[in-house]
């Protein structure tokens, strides 16, 4: 039986739709379109305010401004309500593999069992990274943060496959959004091993994509791997519930690098630094260190008190989202998956699960957070189940990262393919020094 979906409103395109700014300044006024989208609120187009009216908008933050048109996501933030291609998060996650969403956010379709079995076998087919590339993790201590080395890597992609870089051609872009796809879970498993000083594992293609990645992560060459489904099945959802979330901040960071026309690689480097802050895709790691650092529930009063003082800078980690100002869908899956996967391994009773449970009750039944529409966002259960799967916290925003390269190159690939393609140059307020002469050194 079909599940009935949420009832959203379309907003269709508006034929001559536009609203009056009215400068009482000069006591002029301007007529500004209105764009319609399919759906969402209505965008009033700004583009040619400052050639008509000489003032720029500001907007710190993105707050009220879209920076382009996608037909990859949507949110409906206040409503909890994720659609990747139409399609529900909860649909995606509960029947989808990883590599279905990879499809399904390159190509806006889900895949037939043939083109998903040709998009597999590709996929497969670059899977490796070449040997040589090895060194260069060499090159890195042995206790750096697995995101520096992501970072240096990935960076590192366009001079190894520099053959297929040229962005103006479809198939060279084509060519890196694969490599991209296969060799971001080799990668992030090396990051993973040179931290534990163990042998790097080559990938295995005939195993899923999040099979595949486990093995890599926790076999070692001298024994058989087992794939575990419960864990690979966690995995793999987890990589779904990260696979895109429209135009956060790593995702704006990689449009914004890609609108010079740098190569991919470079642009998802960029991605990973923006999403390493504890703010974006830190914020996993940053939610265990957390209830770390809180121990008991008896001590989760303290701690929501600090939360609430804007003269303490604690913020509950895991807890508000720019856009959702209901329960982050992403959270209430990944909290079933925490169930699935403490009760897989034998530790229902594991601690910190139980802490964040009662955080989370706590903390939705004060004001504070009730008004605010303050909820648990997508990292505050993922950090508990990676932990039980046996990650280290540090690895935590690798794993994102690992998740989020197929938004960052699907959205990276609509930019350069739109017909409205301008460098990013954001403008700004200049509240600097006025004009003023240079003073030679000696008469200072
Ligand atoms: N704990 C306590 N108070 C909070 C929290 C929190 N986690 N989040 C927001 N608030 C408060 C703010 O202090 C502010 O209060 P005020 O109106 O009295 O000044 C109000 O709620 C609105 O918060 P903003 O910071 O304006 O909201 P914004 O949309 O800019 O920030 C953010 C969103 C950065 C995610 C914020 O909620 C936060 O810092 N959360 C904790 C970090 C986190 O979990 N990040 C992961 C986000 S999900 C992701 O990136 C994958």
């Amino acid at each position: 039986m079909q599940r009935a979906l949420p009832d959203l409103t379309i907003t269709p395109p508006v034929a001559g739709e536009k609203v009056t700014l009215v400068l009482h300044a000069d006591g002029k006024q301007y007529d500004l379109p209105v764009l319609g989208g399919t759906h969402g609120p209505k965008v009033i187009d700004v583009r040619r305010l400052y050639a008509e009216t000489g003032y720029f908008t500001y907007d710190p933050g993105f707050l009220s401004t879209a920076n382009c048109d996608s037909a990859i996501t949507y949110i409906d933030g206040d409503r909890g309500i994720l659609l990747h291609r139409g399609y529900p998060i909860e649909e995606l996650a509960a029947h989808a593999d990883f590599l279905e969403v990879c499809y399904l956010l390159l190509y806006g379709k889900l895949p037939t069992p043939s083109e998903l079995a040709d998009f597999g076998y590709v996929i497969g087919h670059h899977s490796m990274v070449h040997e040589q590339f090895k060194r260069f993790f060499a090159g890195f201590r042995r206790d750096a943060h697995p995101m520096a080395v992501m970072v240096g890597t990935v960076g590192a992609l366009s001079a190894f496959y520099h053959d297929k870089i040229d962005i103006t051609d479809p198939e060279a872009r084509m060519v890196s959004t694969h490599r991209l796809i296969a060799k971001m879970p080799t990668i992030c498993a090396m990051a993973f091993k040179y931290s534990l000083g163990r042998p790097f594992m080559y990938p295995r293609n005939d195993l899923s994509y999040a099979a595949n990645f486990l093995r890599m992560a926790f076999g070692i060459p001298a024994e058989p791997y087992v794939v575990n489904p419960v864990l690979t099945r966690a995995i793999n959802r987890f990589l779904v519930l990260h696979a895109d979330h429209e135009q956060n901040a790593s995702t704006a960071t990689v449009r914004i690098a890609g609108s010079s026309r740098a190569n991919p690689y470079a642009c998802v480097a960029a991605g990973i630094t923006a999403l390493w802050g504890p703010d974006h895709g830190g914020a996993n790691e940053a939610v265990v260190n957390m209830l770390e650092e809180i121990g008991n529930k008896d001590r989760i009063p303290l701690y929501i008190k600090r939360a609430k003082d804007k003269n303490d800078s604690f913020r509950l980690t895991g807890f508000g989202h720019r856009v959702y100002k209901n329960y982050d869908p992403r959270a209430a899956i990944l909290r079933e998956s925490c169930h699935e996967v403490l009760a897989e391994l034998g530790k229902t009773d594991e601690p910190l699960f139980a802490l964040a449970l009662e955080l989370e009750r706590i903390a939705l039944d004060d004001d504070y957070f009730v008004q605010r529409k303050l909820f648990p966002n997508v990292d505050f259960y993922s950090g508990i189940m990676l932990r039980a799967i046996g990650f280290p916290t540090a690895m935590f925003p690798p794993l994102f990262a690992l998740g989020r390269t197929i938004g960052w190159i699907a959205q990276w690939k609509e930019m350069i393919e739109a017909s409205d393609q301008h460098i990013a140059r954001p403008r700004q307020r200049y509240i600097g020094e006025a004009i003023r002469p240079y003073v030679p050194i000696a008469e200072r």
